[in-house]
């Protein structure tokens, strides 16, 4: 056993078999990160297919299973990113989300994380918080899937109500879980609503549906992978309060 397999088997009273597990599930959730460089290596269809077949597994009230998506490579995707990209270039304006992924005045600690967030995310870029135009070229790589094969586009049934995002968002989680544990990573983006209408031409999407963000999949470049999330997390006892346990 190495070491670190005895601290978790010291802190951990559980059957052997999840003990294996846990490694591997907590490793693969913190090895997940918003990858923004992709490498043009191809992932199958199958893969892809695996992945949501993992990721169907995810909680849901009621068992209503809310989730839809379209997944997307080569030509199809090709024609997608031709379309947002030029959008985004000449038309930005004209386009608009149908839902609110922030609020209007974020309430700390959410403010301030977010700012910390531009600050690292643009600055590991070397774009200044005031180059609005850099910051729009950073924007439009997200319609190129930052360079992934494979996209996915998520849409949830406008008819149900925020109970359903949550399951939502559960899905999703499991769709970048599923895609860590095949070596590959993945990208979550909201900004792939603000252009529902054009997707609506090119995927078959109904009316009912709303698109709530993209998810771009793929192999990370190498320097990428080795840098891992730049971003910080708070810690539990920022988040936390722990009440009643004995020990
Ligand atoms: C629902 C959702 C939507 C997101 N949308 C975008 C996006 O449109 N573009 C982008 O570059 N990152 C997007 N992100 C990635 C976040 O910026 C990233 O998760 C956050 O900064 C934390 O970094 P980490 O994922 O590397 O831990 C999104 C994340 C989530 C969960």
């Amino acid at each position: 056993m190495s070491s670190a397999q005895q601290k978790i088997a010291a802190r951990t009273p559980l059957h052997e078999a999840s003990r294996e597990g846990l490694e591997d599930v907590d490793r693969i959730i913190k090895g997940r990160f918003a990858c923004r460089a992709f490498t043009s290596r191809a992932v199958p269809r199958q893969i892809i297919a695996d992945i949501l077949d993992v990721a169907r597994f995810a909680p849901s009230g009621a068992n209503i299973q809310p989730w839809h998506v379209y997944a997307v490579a080569g030509a199809k995707q090709a024609e997608i990113i031709t379309a947002l990209l030029q959008a985004h270039e000449e038309a930005r304006e004209q386009h608009a989300s149908e839902y609110r992924y922030y609020a209007s005045k974020l309430p700390e600690p959410y403010a301030s994380r977010r700012d910390q967030f531009g600050r690292l995310f643009y600055g590991s870029l070397g774009i200044e918080q005031s180059d609005t135009a850099g910051r729009a070229r950073q924007t439009a790589k997200n319609y190129g899937f930052f360079g992934a094969p494979a996209g996915l586009i998520v849409t949830i049934d406008r008819r149900l109500q925020i109970g359903s995002w949550l399951d939502l968002g559960m899905f999703i989680q499991n769709v970048m879980i599923a895609a860590g544990a095949r070596g590959l990573q993945s990208c979550p983006q909201e900004t792939f609503s603000k252009y529902h209408a054009l997707l609506r031409d090119l995927l078959p999407i109904p009316p009912d549906q709303m698109v709530v963000c993209g998810i771009s999949i793929g192999f990370a470049e190498d320097e990428t992978v080795r840098t891992g999330s730049q971003m910080p997390k708070a810690a539990v006892e920022e988040f936390a309060q722990f009440a009643g346990f004995e020990d």
